[in-house]
């Protein structure tokens, strides 16, 4: 079966400009192309839910010209693409902390949410400001606010009334994360929602990501043998 959702760590951009002898600014120009490309594939690939880790709520500590260059790309990206992506039914969400962005990007990343609402055809996830620790304490936090003025029952509380609290309430787990540039580690990207994630690290740097990678990760989704914890489904009658 093909994942219904794949969620991509964006590795690389940096490396692939120092490569080239260009400016990391020009890796991220580059990556966003690959993001492009992305989208497109995935679409024709029928995958319903894409993720992208676009900027982790640790990339602050970037040089200010870095982030400034990456708020630039992000505020491009939607002002161009909003409307192919719109036209093409994707929706688009956005997960991440909105507190302490500049407000002309709050403002587009909430247009490009409204506007692409009711869209079906295919779930774009723009993880920006985004970090999985960040996540789960804003959600214990807001389950504690709710506990203390006793509209909320601890002892109660399940895995799923807990998901509810996550900025990817209503979204399905990742069934594949990919990240390019050889690097094997999750960067605090979807630690909660990860659980039974099946990883494919290519690599590859982001801007020479394409569709014939992302299908060769599905290729290699598709050879694994996913259990949930449980046994395999031929091992379970004997
Ligand atoms: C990792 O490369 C990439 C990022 C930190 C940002 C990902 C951003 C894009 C793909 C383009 C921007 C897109 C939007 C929509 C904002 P790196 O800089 O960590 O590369 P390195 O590890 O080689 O230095």
């Amino acid at each position: 079966m093909k994942p219904a959702h794949i969620a991509i760590i964006m590795d690389g951009n940096g490396r692939w400009a120092r490569a080239r002898g260009l400016p990391r600014t020009a890796g991220h120009r580059s990556g966003v192309e690959a993001l492009r490309r992305t989208v497109r594939a995935a679409g024709e690939q029928g995958i319903h839910w894409l993720t992208v880790y676009a900027f982790s709520s640790e990339n602050w500590s970037r040089p200010k010209s870095e982030i400034s260059d990456l708020m630039g790309l992000l505020r491009l990206f939607l002002r161009r693409d909003l409307a192919e992506l719109h036209q093409n039914g994707v929706r688009v969400r956005v997960i991440g902390g909105r507190e302490g962005l500049e407000p002309d990007i709050a403002a587009l990343l909430s247009e490009a949410e409204s506007l692409t609402a009711n869209n079906t055809n295919m779930n774009l996830v723009v993880a920006f400001n985004y970090g999985a620790r960040d996540e789960i304490l804003r959600a214990a936090r807001a389950i504690a606010a709710e506990a203390k003025v006793g509209n909320l029952d601890p002892a109660a509380l399940g895995a799923v009334d807990f998901e509810a609290y996550l900025d990817t309430a209503g979204i399905p787990d990742p069934d594949l994360i990919i990240r390019t540039s050889g690097e094997q580690r999750l960067s605090n990207f979807l630690l909660w929602q990860s659980a039974y994630a099946e990883f494919v690290f290519l690599p590859c740097h982001w801007p020479d990501f394409g569709a014939d990678d992302l299908a060769a990760a599905i290729g290699q989704f598709q050879e694994r043998d996913r259990r949930f914890g449980g046994v395999a489904a031929k091992e379970a009658v004997s």
